[in-house]
C-alpha cells in the first residue's frame, strides 16, 4: 500500500488562468470573460475543469482577473463540477508566469498542473498526466504540430527532452507550439524569480521554462495526438465549435414536430421546441429553445432560451435568449447574449455577424 507521506508528495493540484483581457475577442468579452464563451454550449472553462478532474485533480486554484464575478458567479466552490475551488486575483494581466507567482500562497511546495483557461482540446489530458506522474521531472509541456508556430510559445526537443524554449519566435525553430497545459514540481518557483518581463512586458512561464532547461534540469515533453484550439479569435471558437459539435453525443429531449426534417448528429436539449423547421448536425439547440420555420446547421450550437423564426443558420454559435426574426441567412457567426436581430426583407446571400450581448440589430 502507497504510504501517506508519498501519496501526499504525489498529489497534484491544478492551477486554472482565467485572467486576461480577452481583447481580440471584443466585442462578445465586453459584457464577461472569454472562459466564460459557450462552445457547444458549454462554457470553454467547464472542459479544462473537466479534464482535471478526469486526471484526478480536484483541488483547483482559478486565477481571475477584472471579469472575477462572472467566474464566480458561473463556477461557485466548484462543487457542482465535482471540484474545489480558491480564487487567486491577478490585479493585472502580467503574463503566464506573474500568475504562478501570485498563486503561490495556494500552490504552497506541491506540484500543479496548469490550464489555459481558453484552450480546448479532444481526448483529455489523462495520458500526459500518467505519463508526468510516472517519470516525475521537473516540468513537462503538453505540445502540438502547428501551420503557424510564430503565434504560439514552441519547443525544440532532443532525444525525449525539451532542449529550447522560445515565446512567438521570429524565425523558425520548431513547429511544436506549447498548447497551455503544463506541469510543474516547485522548483518553477525558482525559475520564475530568475527571469525578467519579456519585450510584450509579461513574465513569460516558457522564459521560465527556458531558465530550468539552461540548468539543464530535466523538461519532457507529450505530443498530443488529437487536435487541440486555443480560441483567442472568432474563426478559432467556431472550429473549436465545429470539432466539438462532431464528436458529440446526440440526444433529443425536447420536441420536434412532425414537420421537421432532422439529419446527423443533432442534440436538442430540455424543453426545446422545433416546428416546421430542417436540422442538419452536427448542431445543438439549446434549453427550452424556439425554432420555428427554420433551417438549422450544420455546425450550429443555438443557446438556451433562444428564439429563432424564418432563419437558415450554419457554422455559428448563438448565445443564450438571442431573438432572430427573419427571413434572414446567417453564417460563420457569433451572436451575443439577448441580441436581437431583425431583418425584413428576403436576400439571398449569406450574413456573417459578430455581435456582443444585448445588442439589437434591424437590416
Ligand atoms: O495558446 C497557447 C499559447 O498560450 C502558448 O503557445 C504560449 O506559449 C503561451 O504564452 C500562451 O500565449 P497567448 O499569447 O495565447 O496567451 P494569452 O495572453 O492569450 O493568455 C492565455 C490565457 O491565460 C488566457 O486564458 C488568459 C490567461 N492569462 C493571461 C495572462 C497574460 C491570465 O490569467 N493572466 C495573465 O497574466
Amino acid at each position: 500500500m502507497e504510504s501517506p507521506v508519498f501519496k501526499e508528495r504525489n498529489e497534484l493540484k491544478g492551477l486554472l488562468l482565467s485572467g486576461g483581457t480577452g481583447t481580440r475577442l471584443r466585442p462578445l468579452t465586453y459584457s464577461g470573460p472569454k472562459q466564460l464563451l459557450p462552445v457547444a454550449n458549454k462554457p470553454i472553462l467547464f472542459y479544462a475543469i473537466e479534464n482535471l478532474r478526469q486526471a484526478g485533480i480536484t483541488d483547483l486554484g482559478v486565477i481571475v482577473g477584472e471579469n472575477a464575478r462572472h467566474v464566480k458567479e458561473r463556477l461557485k466552490d466548484g462543487h457542482e463540477l465535482g471540484v474545489q475551488i480558491s480564487y487567486i486575483t491577478q490585479k493585472q494581466p502580467l503574463g503566464l508566469a506573474h500568475a504562478v507567482k501570485t498563486a503561490s500562497s495556494f500552490l504552497q511546495n506541491q506540484s500543479f498542473v496548469m490550464i489555459l483557461g481558453d484552450t480546448l482540446l479532444d481526448q483529455g489530458i489523462c495520458s500526459f498526466v500518467d505519463h508526468y506522474r510516472a517519470v516525475n521531472p521537473v516540468a513537462a509541456v503538453l505540445v502540438s504540430r502547428v501551420k503557424e508556430p510564430e503565434h504560439y510559445g514552441v519547443v525544440r526537443v532532443e532525444n525525449q527532452r525539451v532542449v529550447q524554449l522560445i515565446e512567438k519566435p521570429k524565425s523558425f525553430i520548431s513547429d511544436l507550439a506549447l498548447t497551455g497545459i503544463y506541469a510543474f514540481s516547485p522548483r518553477i518557483h525558482e525559475a520564475i524569480e530568475s527571469i525578467t518581463p519579456s519585450a510584450r512586458g509579461e513574465l513569460e512561464i516558457t522564459d521560465a521554462l527556458q531558465w530550468l532547461v539552461t540548468q539543464n534540469e530535466e523538461v519532457i515533453f507529450q505530443i498530443h495526438p488529437g487536435w487541440w484550439k486555443d480560441t483567442g479569435r472568432p474563426a478559432d471558437l467556431l472550429e473549436a465549435n465545429r470539432l466539438l459539435l462532431h464528436d458529440q453525443k446526440p440526444c433529443l429531449e425536447g420536441y420536434a414536430d412532425p414537420f421537421t426534417r432532422v439529419t446527423g448528429n443533432v442534440r436538442i436539449e430540455r424543453g426545446a421546441r422545433i416546428t416546421h423547421s430542417t436540422l442538419i448536425g452536427p448542431l445543438v439547440i439549446g434549453r427550452n429553445a424556439h425554432i420555428e420555420d427554420a433551417v438549422i446547421g450544420p455546425y450550429t450550437t443555438i443557446g438556451h432560451e433562444a428564439n429563432i423564426k424564418r432563419a437558415e443558420l450554419a457554422d455559428s454559435i448563438l448565445l443564450d435568449r438571442c431573438q432572430i426574426d427573419g427571413p434572414i441567412r446567417l453564417s460563420r457567426s457569433l451572436i451575443g447574449r439577448e441580441t436581437v436581430i431583425h431583418k425584413t426583407k428576403y436576400e439571398a446571400g449569406w450574413i456573417h455577424l459578430i455581435l456582443g450581448d444585448t445588442s439589437r440589430c434591424d437590416l
